[in-house]
């Protein structure tokens, strides 16, 4: 294509009007891309504020049950449920797959009242384990990667048992996609999906999480540098992707989000995958302490974060702002 400029070209043509801005506008945000993650905690009518997430709540199965009822109202496709464990910690991590435990009774609360609304689970031990790290550790405090494969196992196999529609392991284990993949049709468990955090980079803006599930207290000073991605690195994000696809994977979770959009692009448009994307706790706080300040505009920020993943490739978004971002989009419907 020739490029002419100006004054044949005139760019600022195309952007005078709303209607020749709307007919060449490329990307499109929807409420069918989003995923709204939401903490449980045992208890009844229980809700304690995150501090460092303000807006956001962990809340006993009874309450969880009117924001999955709001979800569902607003059109959200499917939550992402992330348990807080307040006793029962080990080093094993037994708790984790428990079949009466806070994780499996929530997805058959949520299943039975809303079937038709998409329950993601994570699969990391991360809230089990006594040191707070996603895998079992030898007596160095080094992860194991086969024996936790184990253990996974047991925890994805707890959550498609009593309902799940999709496992989503994030723990960062070599081969556990693999070897959940095949538990799972062991089982006859065919239609559970599998959203594969394949690549997750050891990233400090997840600090507000930690809090919220109560972990980094349990991690300390401890790092997960040794099993999450460097977040230098671009080449190792496809060679985890193109593992997880070989391992039977049917979802990829880019993670962090805004930081790493040339991750949500490459993995797109180079290996052709449902691509999804988390923007995770830090990110959500920096914009609201921006917002809380008044030094950004909050709506228009949020939105345009979302946007820009949309642009990027991301076939979905996991967000904390995916409530509010449902209504504003129902609102300019
Ligand atoms: C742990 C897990 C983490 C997040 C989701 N699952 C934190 C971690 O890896 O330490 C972070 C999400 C967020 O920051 O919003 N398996």
């Amino acid at each position: 294509m020739t490029q002419s400029s100006f004054p044949a070209c005139r760019p600022r043509r195309m952007r005078r009007d709303e209607f020749s801005r709307r007919l060449m506008r490329e990307s499109r945000l929807s409420t069918d891309d989003l995923i709204y993650p939401v903490f449980v905690l045992e208890g009844d009518q229980r809700r304690e504020v995150v501090a460092s997430m303000p807006g956001v709540s962990r809340v006993s199965i009874d309450l969880l049950l009117e924001l999955a009822a709001e979800a569902v109202e607003l059109g959200v496709p499917a939550l992402a449920l992330f348990p807080v464990i307040e006793s029962g910690k080990t080093d094993g991590a037994e708790e984790a797959w428990n079949p009466d435990g806070l994780v499996p009774r929530t997805v058959r609360a949520l299943k039975a009242r809303f079937p038709a609304l998409g329950v993601i689970t994570d699969v990391a031990l991360d809230p089990y384990t006594s040191h707070g790290q996603d895998g079992l550790t030898d007596a160095s405090g080094y992860v194991l990667n086969d024996e936790t494969l184990a253990a996974l196992e047991k925890q994805a196999l707890c959550h498609a048992r009593a309902g799940a529609d999709v496992v989503a392991p994030s723990d960062m284990m070599d081969g556990r996609v693999g070897r959940i993949r095949a538990a799972l049709e062991a089982e006859g468990l065919i239609h559970t999906r599998i959203l594969a955090y394949s690549a997750k980079y050891a990233s400090a803006f997840y600090g507000p999480f930690r809090d919220a599930v109560g972990s980094s207290g349990n991690l300390g000073k401890g790092n997960k540098y040794s099993y999450q991605m460097d977040p230098a690195n671009t080449d190792e994000a496809l060679r985890e992707v193109r593992q997880d696809i070989a391992e039977g994977a049917d979802m990829f979770m880019v993670k962090p989000g805004m930081p790493y959009l040339d991750i949500v692009r490459r993995v797109k448009h180079e290996l052709e995958v449902p691509t999804f994307v988390y923007q995770v706790s830090g990110e959500y706080a920096m914009l609201k302490a921006a917002a809380a300040n008044g030094w950004l505009a909050e709506e228009a920020v949020f939105m345009e974060s979302l946007l820009a993943f949309k642009r990027a490739g991301a076939d979905g978004i996991l967000t904390y702002y995916a409530l509010e971002a449902a209504r504003l989009l129902k609102r300019d419907a």
